[in-house]
């Protein structure tokens, strides 16, 4: 803690309950971000009810996403204890106030309206995680460019991609295709429906200096249709990490995840070379897994070994690893 932090606000006492919350959290997680040579961590969630707030690190920056809710504040109170909020975070994690980067979300129900640009500042920075690089946006969009709660799952597909032919759905700003290119894979192939995201995803590989035209493959499509399209024994790991819900005017249906991962996933198993695995992925907090209806050899709910430090006991999606 820096000496700031004693000589700074007349705090609330509600605001010294967070500031005692928070230091507690950073100074635990810390060690383990710290021995683990993590630079990007979560490291607050909503820990406290009247402190609805996400917490980040990526590298130097703080990224602070408040859940909007009824707090019964006027406009001024809400900014001066918003600003307060600020400087409480910043003085635990020693970083001036200018590196702070809010955000405010709604708490939606209909995920599509998740992917919707902010503002246009561009203010892409590099961060590095295992040795891999990838650019970060704090300002433009509800979210960062890489998702935090995946940095195990990626790390374990890359241990098992050496000379596979690997298929990205759903990729977003491919970090999952960057470490498997990483582990040796055959070929990427990354597909996502957002222009924005795939160039992001390919300035990723750049940034890496992954090259190869025929060997990374980056494609503009709906997955569901993608999906029909292909040949069977076409690849040998897929990793499919979908909205919850989706509605582009691009699509030609609505995407509902747990309408649809039954149709989804057979499409993948069928796309499968013999020995082929999926790494399945949902946010959906309610999700229930069709078993009886996935034409699978084996499937393996792999959440909490996919689960690393800054998320154990908050974590609100699953994760499964399905054998064709
Ligand atoms: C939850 S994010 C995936 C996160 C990613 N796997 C990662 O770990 O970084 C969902 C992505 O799906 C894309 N998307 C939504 N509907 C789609 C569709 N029907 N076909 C292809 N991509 C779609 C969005 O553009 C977004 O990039």
């Amino acid at each position: 803690m820096n000496n700031q932090l004693q000589n700074n606000l007349p705090l609330q006492q509600k605001e010294l309950m967070f500031q005692n919350r928070l230091l507690k959290v950073y100074k635990h997680k810390s060690k383990q971000a710290k021995r683990l040579n993590i630079e990007c961590w979560r490291i607050y969630d909503h820990d406290l009810p009247e402190f609805p707030f996400c917490i980040e690190l990526y590298g130097n920056k703080v990224y602070v996403a408040e859940y909007l809710r009824r707090h019964g504040m006027t406009d001024e109170e809400h900014e001066q204890w918003l600003e307060n909020c600020i400087t409480i975070i910043c003085n635990i994690l020693n970083l001036p106030n200018e590196n702070a980067f809010i955000k405010q979300r709604k708490r939606m129900h209909h995920r599509s309206q998740q992917y919707e640009k902010l503002a246009t500042e561009k203010e892409y920075f590099t961060v590095t995680e295992n040795g891999l690089k990838f650019l970060v946006n704090l300002t433009d969009y509800l979210d960062t460019g890489l998702f935090l709660d995946h940095r195990t799952t990626r790390q374990m597909v890359k241990e098992q991609c050496n000379n596979k032919h690997v298929l990205n759905l759903f990729a977003y700003t491919g970090s999952f295709s960057v470490y498997a290119a990483a582990g040796n894979a055959a070929s990427v192939t990354t597909v996502d429906l957002s222009k924005t995201y795939l160039q992001w995803a390919e300035d990723n590989f750049k940034l890496n200096e992954f090259k190869g035209d025929k060997k990374y493959q980056f494609i503009h499509a709906d997955v569901k249709q993608y999906l029909k399209t292909l040949n069977p024994n076409s690849f040998d790991l897929v990793v499919m990490d979908p909205p919850t819900f989706s509605n582009s005017k691009r699509m030609k249906d609505i995407l509902d995840i747990q309408q649809d991962h039954v149709e989804l996933i057979n499409d993948v198993m069928n796309i499968l070379s013999p020995n082929g695995v999926l790494y399945f992925s949902t946010n959906y907090t309610k999700f229930v897994l069709d078993v009886d209806n996935i034409k699978a050899t084996s499937i393996k709910d792999i959440t909490k070994a996919t689960t690393s430090f800054d998320f154990e006991g908050k974590l609100k999606r699953w994760c499964f690893k399905i054998n064709k």
